[in-house]
């Protein structure tokens, strides 16, 4: 447990905030693609607790400025999309991409003030379905080379989904490799040949056994967790009968992404975005080392599960996560579905908005969470102490050398394990498409 103190420095996120502070030093994604694909360009963003408008200027080019205008404040969601920019419709002030006021057609004739109004304003950028925005001080910082990003378009989907509740325990949830033994346990094994777009349904590295199947049977992994350049790598490891270990790869990306296998074919990449204190969206990238993505399929499924515009699950408190006792009994082991997102979004959302962690007795399985909450609050000193390039990501190491990172489940020889992942995921690289090689 923590104290009350280092629990509101870790979970805050507004401007000049602890953590916000941090977050602010990373690209943050900020909305889909899919967002703005409709007639008329313009998203409400709310983001680290500030509320902003995402649009298509004439040109095609991004802007992400202040949501009220800084004339007297009214909302220019509802604003005019035209010359180039964004064209409040209270009195008509006149916005470009970079939150420069152009135009006040209703001051007097000559005026200059525009010049010196202002809005609030990001640099946008847009890669393979996400558009990221950079709310730090100075330059943005370049953009790692991981899998997600180098992929070609064809070969990465990216969707998102709304949760109620703090970022942080939202992240904690993908960095703790025990708890899919449990909270993902299907009591019945399904054809994995029906897994395409599902997470935890397809075999275990090229075992013929179902991973449904490991992660029930050998439910007390020994997890390793490692410091590299991008943030930790945490390897989860099964020992199975028959001299055997299951591995499991998974990443932590700083500040607050996740780099997980999905199936033999796909990872995932998953960012956890605070929209502010309490409310946060799930972003990720599932990038394929074969064939292109069915971004169709994959978006259908999702949309089954979520409602447009703001991407919030058809499933949640409001309706006890479609809870059915018969189900836990024989079925799952929630006995909330089969959408392993609906048992990730009870678990989270129901500790609470923020998870009171002074209350909380992290055990042996939780060490990534407890190695991660340090890394964050020695990120927070960093940028205290003015020593921002000191951060993952910043400072001496050059995002361009980072690649993958390596995420996988293999099964390994007992006595072969160091070799196990890698070896798999070298063969993975081999086959793949794109240039993968790390
Ligand atoms: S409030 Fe926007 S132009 Fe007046
Ligand atoms: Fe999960």
């Amino acid at each position: 447990m923590i104290s009350q103190e280092l629990n509101d420095s870790l979970t805050r996120v507004g401007p000049g905030s602890d953590t916000g502070e941090v977050l602010r030093r990373y690209w943050q994604p900020a909305a889909l693609s899919d967002e703005l694909m409709g007639a008329r360009p313009v998203a409400p963003v709310r983001l680290l607790g500030e509320d902003l408008v995402l649009f298509r200027d004439t040109e095609g080019q991004l802007g992400l400025i202040g949501r009220h205008c800084p004339h007297r404040g009214a909302d220019m969601c509802f604003g005019r999309l035209e010359d180039n920019g964004l064209r409040c419709p209270f009195h008509g002030w006149h916005f470009d991409r970079s939150g420069q006021c152009v135009e006040q057609p209703g001051e007097p004739e000559g005026s200059r003030m525009h010049e010196q109004v202002k809005s609030t304003a990001y640099p946008v950028v847009e890669r393979n379905g996400i558009i990221w925005a950079y709310m730090g001080p100075g330059d943005p910082p370049a953009f790692p080379n991981f899998d997600c990003f180098r992929a070609p378009g064809s070969h990465v989907f990216a969707f998102k989904g709304l949760w109620n509740c703090n970022w942080l325990q939202a992240l904690e949830v993908g960095i703790d490799p025990a708890h899919a033994s449990f909270l993902h346990r299907f009591l019945q094994d399904e054809d994995p040949a029906d897994s395409y777009g599902k997470q935890f349904r397809d075999n275990a590295a090229d075992s013929g056994i179902p991973i449904t199947k490991v992660l029930r049977d050998y439910p007390r992994p020994d997890i390793n967790v490692d410091e590299t350049d991008y943030g930790l790598r945490l390897t989860a490891l099964r020992h199975l009968d028959g001299g055997q270990t299951h591995v499991r790869v998974t990443n932590q990306i700083f500040p607050q992404a996740i780099c997980i296998p999905m199936s033999r074919d796909m990872t995932i990449t998953q960012w956890h975005v605070p929209v502010d204190d309490t409310t946060c969206y799930w972003y990720s990238m599932f990038t394929s080392f074969t064939d292109p993505v069915d971004k169709v399929l994959m978006r259908e499924q999702r949309l089954k599960e979520h409602r447009l515009p703001d991407y919030a699950p058809l499933k949640g408190a409001h309706n006890n996560y479609g809870y059915d006792p018969e189900e836990q009994a024989g079925e799952t082991y929630t006995g909330m579905g089969m959408d392993i997102n609906v048992h990730d979004q009870w678990a989270v959302e129901s500790m609470g908005a923020i998870q009171d962690r002074t209350q909380e007795h992290l055990g042996k399985t939780d060490v990534a969470i407890i190695r991660y909450r340090r890394m964050l609050r020695a990120a927070i000193a960093a940028v205290k102490d003015g020593h921002g390039g000191d951060l993952p990501m910043w400072g001496e190491v050059d995002p361009a050398t980072l690649v993958g990172p390596v995420s996988n489940d293999a099964i390994a020889d007992d006595g072969a394990l160091e070799t196990a992942t890698e070896t798999a995921d070298t063969q993975r690289r081999a086959a793949c498409p794109w240039d993968a090689h790390v």
